[in-house]
């Protein structure tokens, strides 16, 4: 008989590709998924019995800023215990590499850390960084415009003079070369809002020959936001890329129910050039405080504050109160700091989150201590809540789009689909149990219904928790592929 390493039979396997889940048996050896059929006979140095259990690729987050967390906590159970097994880093034009700073990281940066976390002056050092801690799951990585803009610019309140173009561009081709995905911005940040769009351009212009993808916070995700979406399509037009616009949203009271209009005009684009998004299942965003997203009629919770610590959980409406000043001039007072809004409406985030072109994307902040509960929940959620209970994906559909989908238009080769000869990461969890336990009030709190979780071939989570082995990688970039 046949040896391999596991074997796992009678497992519903749900492949990644949307396909309809059939009922099979998968064998592993090493790194690699060996054969998957009806009925396989091997000995197996572990065997389990699925027991009817749905069995997927691991789960690809492509919106993550896991980029220093990784190496700092490198068990990574907030995304482990989700069934994720592959995270990418650098959204929002912020990436821990290549950043030489000189201070404190400026705004949004900061969310990566204080300026002790940044010691990647190069991207293959920060490669180096990964390879060395192994963590428990992939990496994959983008290359953030604003950590360029830092690296090479003064002040961050202009656009780059031609000089310092130059000197992104060389960084950027260098990391592409060491096997970044692609290019992030972050164009509502004023840390970049300043780049002109002819500056986006001299960096997109580099992907295409490396067949890397361009990925974008957009400079508006309120009342301009169909202007950024143009500007976000220009630049993957004109740089013949690929385009992902990031957490796609109708952010702010005005902009609700907007999706469809938004949904069509994404639509619009895909009919000429590869495009699509990501999108997170929850109502609320977060990220730094934004004085210009202060709205006395948005609930704004206060998630850190660097000058008064002390008010981190408590409202901005609170805050204020007790205060006495408007929630403007508390925001003022309070930074740096960091914030959750509930400034989507929930019917637009469901449109989104339907959408044929949309993946799952958790946008967690890692080193947030009182996160959004998005960093603990947003996989068996989009599983459990929105698969199960409210049938808006079916099974296969809601997979798809967090695993073969992802893997094809970030090119990750081998990866996100169960098939002979493709890496070993893969989720074994009850579809009927499946769901999140983080809440807004109490986020810090790992999922249910998964039982096992195998990485790169390695058993890394069970229901009982992390295993404590790790065989995550980086995952340099393989070829982009777009269905549309
Ligand atoms: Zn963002
Ligand atoms: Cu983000």
């Amino acid at each position: 008989m046949r040896s391999c390493d596991t074997l796992i039979r009678n497992a519903n396997v749900v492949d990644g590709s949307g396909a309809a889940p059939a009922s099979m048996d998968v064998a592993i050896n090493g790194d690699q998924i060996c054969e998957l059929g009806p009925s396989l006979s091997y000995a197996a140095s572990a065997i389990i019995d699925a027991q009817g259990l749905a069995l997927a690729p691991g789960f690809i987050d492509v919106h993550t800023h896991d980029d220093t967390a990784v190496i700092h906590d490198p068990v990574m159970l907030p995304k482990l215990s989700q069934g994720v097994t592959t995270v990418i880093v650098g959204n929002c034009g912020i990436s821990a590499a290549p950043v030489q700073l000189r201070g404190e990281p400026p705004d949004p940066m900061n969310l990566l850390g204080n300026a002790d976390a940044f010691r990647y002056p190069t991207f293959a050092a920060y490669v180096a960084a990964i390879q060395e801690v192994i963590p428990a799951v992939n990496v994959g990585a983008l290359v953030g415009h604003t950590a360029l803009r830092n690296n090479h610019m003064d002040r961050l309140d202009r656009t780059a003079t031609e000089g310092e173009m130059i000197a992104m561009r060389r960084q950027l081709k260098e990391a592409l070369d060491g096997g970044a995905l692609g290019l992030s911005t972050g164009l509502a940040y004023l840390s970049a809002n300043a780049a002109s769009t002819e500056e986006v351009l001299a960096l997109a212009e580099l992907l295409a020959s490396a067949g890397a993808v361009y990925t974008t916070h957009m400079r508006s995700e309120t009342e301009a936001i169909l202007d950024a979406m143009q500007e976000a399509f220009e630049v993957g037009r004109l740089s013949r890329v690929p385009v992902i616009i990031s957490h796609l949203k109708c952010a702010g009271i005005a902009n609700w129910g907007r999706s469809s209009e938004v949904l069509q005009f994404l639509d619009t684009a895909r009919a000429s050039q590869p495009a699509g998004c990501d999108c997170y299942p929850y109502a609320a965003g977060s990220s730094t405080l934004d004085l210009r997203q202060v709205d006395e009629r948005v609930k704004i919770t206060i998630t850190w504050s660097t000058s008064h610590p002390e008010v981190a959980g408590q409202t901005l409406e609170q805050i204020a109160a007790v205060w006495n000043l408007t929630q403007l001039e508390a925001a003022k007072r309070l930074q740096p700091a960091g914030a959750i809004y509930h400034s989507i409406s929930e019917e637009d985030m469901r449109r989104i989150l339907q959408h044929p072109a949309t993946m799952i994307g958790s946008d967690g902040l890692p080193n947030d201590p009182r996160p959004h509960p998005r960093l603990w929940g947003t996989f068996p959620r989009v599983l459990g809540r929105y698969s199960r209970e409210e049938k808006m994906l079916s099974l296969p559909e809601a997979v798809h789009k967090m695993t073969g989908m992802p893997a094809q238009r970030f090119g990750l080769a081998k990866r996100g689909l169960i098939r002979q000869g493709y890496y070993a990461d893969l989720v074994l969890f009850d579809p009927d149990q499946i769901i999140d336990t983080a809440t807004f009030s109490d986020p810090v709190s790992p999922s249910k219904g998964i039982a096992r979780i195998w990485v790169n071939g390695v058993l890394s989570y069970t229901d009982q928790g992390a295993t404590g082995k790790r065989n995550g990688r980086f995952l340099s970039r393989g070829k982009t592929t777009w269905i549309q």
